[in-house]
């Protein structure tokens, strides 16, 4: 990826990422090249040319490395390595070369924030070494160090907290097997730097930054309270001279950052964005905004005004690895996103859900910037229920099992509606168990099919490589509906009034999500791309 590479229109293609389309592969549930149950590199090779039919521009592939899988993947013992059950360093250098010459790039998941507890640092730290310094140890409070050090609390549940049997705490914002690194030592910076290096050495594009505002603490690592500014440990400033130095770096292979930046205050999360930090951050704001044209449009314009003067382009994502699927989220009452709202056997209407997803997936595909699609977005697959006793996700244990957990979306992929497992794999059941009817999502029950979610996201991946980077002008549109243009390619309209919508001036139809009306009106959920 070092050189910049001539696109077919001739123009030098060194800012791909700023309109790109990005798929995710959460490996272990895309394709089981071994047949053992769990998706792999050699499923994701044999698998290539979908992609590339697809039309993607690149992959994202959550952690894909030596892990004891307490979080996914996110739990990393050695970034240097890759999974067992997903292949070896070699099949991945083979993969990221394959999908290369298909012109497909490859960004990797970085996990900065923390480690697995079965790292050599961690287990060096937990046997008394002066690997300690590398993490957050701390003897507790109460008169015998019964109380952990301070009230933070563990994103999934619980205190941030874990004593070992000598007595000190350590730190984790996530699960206890995943304890958070002491970003104030240099030898901390040091390593992840050497670790993007060993990464772009072998061709990858980007990197995803995990929980990327995150990794700085107050060193004195003080109890949080309501409203305080600054906060102990999101978003603190001493962050961008990290981000800044990671960015040297990157600017040497010409590979660029997608920061994942959960903060509230939209010139705060700009300021990941500035020229000589990341080059882009996930937009969590369009991904959890209900389905609601007023707040729709409220986030895009919000979005756009904060991208613009850093220079940088803005992400759009409808879902990922961690969050209910669309079509199951736009299915219910609430069609925002929200975790601490997550619960058991909420009522959806799926086709209700799918109709919207069919008209957001235009919607996005339409806004100006890179777009995420995640893996089965583009079946339209929904939510499964997981068997309580199947479910893996720390979220779900830490919520003393009120929370389903994410694992609802991480179900393995189906391809051949009649084969075994639909198609994912061969001899083993996969890691999740596939609900019933979900033969009937298969790729190739799809791919010929005019009126599927696949073939509807194909059509808009080729159609949208004219956008370029034309910027939005909205229309004047009815209450309800969103219609803009971009530039003299497209005009985008989505109706998410309770009545049919008329059409703007246009010459030609390029796309619809759904049936029109007879007399040429846009129907309730339905979004078109016209030939302005
Ligand atoms: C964000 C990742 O997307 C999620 O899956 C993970 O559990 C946490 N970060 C912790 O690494």
């Amino acid at each position: 990826m070092g050189q910049p590479t001539q696109a077919p229109s001739g123009r030098i293609d060194d800012a791909w990422w700023r309109s790109a389309v990005i798929y995710q592969v959460y490996v272990r549930s895309f394709a089981d090249g071994d047949g053992d149950g769990t998706g792999d590199l050699a499923g994701v090779r044999s698998r290539l040319p979908y992609l590339a039919e697809l039309g993607v521009d690149a992959l994202w592939f959550n952690p894909w490395y030596v892990s004891p899988m307490k979080d996914g993947g996110y739990d990393v013992a050695d970034y240097r390595a890759v999974h067992p059950a997903f292949g070896t360093l070699a099949e991945a250098e083979k993969l990221i070369a394959e999908a290369r010459e298909l012109g497909i790039r490859t960004i990797v998941d970085i996990v900065p924030n923390h480690v697995s507890d079965q790292h050599p640092w961690f287990r060096a730290a937990r046997a008394g070494g002066p690997e300690r310094d590398l993490f957050h140890f701390r003897p507790g409070r109460g008169a015998h160090g019964e109380l952990p050090p301070n009230n933070w609390t563990s994103e999934f549940g619980g205190p941030a907290w874990t004593r070992l049997e000598d007595g000190s705490w350590y730190l984790h914002l996530f699960a206890p097997e995943q304890p958070d690194l002491n970003w104030e030592h240099p030898a901390v910076r040091q390593e992840h730097e050497d670790i993007l290096r060993f990464w772009f050495e072998r061709g990858v594009a980007g990197v995803r930054i995990d929980s990327a505002a995150l990794l700085a603490k107050d060193p004195r690592l003080p109890d949080v309270t309501e409203g305080q500014s600054p906060h102990p440990y999101l978003d603190r400033d001493e962050l961008h001279d990290v981000y800044r130095s990671w960015r040297r770096v990157a600017d040497e292979y010409g590979a660029v950052f997608v920061g994942e930046v959960w903060l509230p205050d939209s010139e705060r999360f700009a300021r990941y964005l500035r020229p000589d930090e990341l080059h882009t951050a996930f937009n969590f704001a369009f991904m959890t905004c209900p389905w609601d044209a007023v707040r729709l449009r409220g986030v895009i314009d919000s979005t756009l005004a904060e991208h613009a003067p850093v220079g940088a382009p803005a992400t759009w994502v409808l879902c990922n690895h961690d969050i209910t699927r669309t079509v199951t989220r736009y299915g219910r009452a609430d069609t925002g996103f929200d975790f601490a709202a997550k619960a058991f056997d909420t009522p959806t209407d799926l086709a209700l859900g799918t109709r919207r997803a069919r008209a957001a997936a235009l919607l996005s595909l339409a806004l100006p910037g890179a777009v995420y699609v995640y893996q089965g977005e583009e079946l339209g697959l929904p939510e499964a229920d997981i068997p309580r006793d199947r479910i893996e996700d720390p979220m779900h244990f830490r919520s003393g099992g009120t929370d389903p957990g994410r694992d609802g979306c991480r179900v393995p992929l189906p391809w051949t509606a009649d084969a075994p497992y639909a198609g994912f794999g061969s001899r083993e059941e996969p890691w999740l168990p596939q609900p019933e009817g979900w033969a009937a999502y298969a790729v190739d029950r799809q791919t010929d099919d005019p009126g599927s979610m696949l073939t509807l996201y194909r059509r808009a991946i080729r159609l949208r490589r004219g956008f370029g980077e034309a910027p939005l002008a909205w229309l004047p549109a009815p209450e309800g509906v969103l219609a803009f243009t971009r530039g003299t390619e497209v005009t985008c309209v989505v109706n998410l009034a309770a009545e049919p919508a008329e059409m703007p001036a246009h010459s030609g139809l390029l796309l619809a999500s759904g049936p029109l009306h007879d007399d040429g009106r846009l129907p309730q959920d339905t979004a078109v791309w016209l030939r302005p």
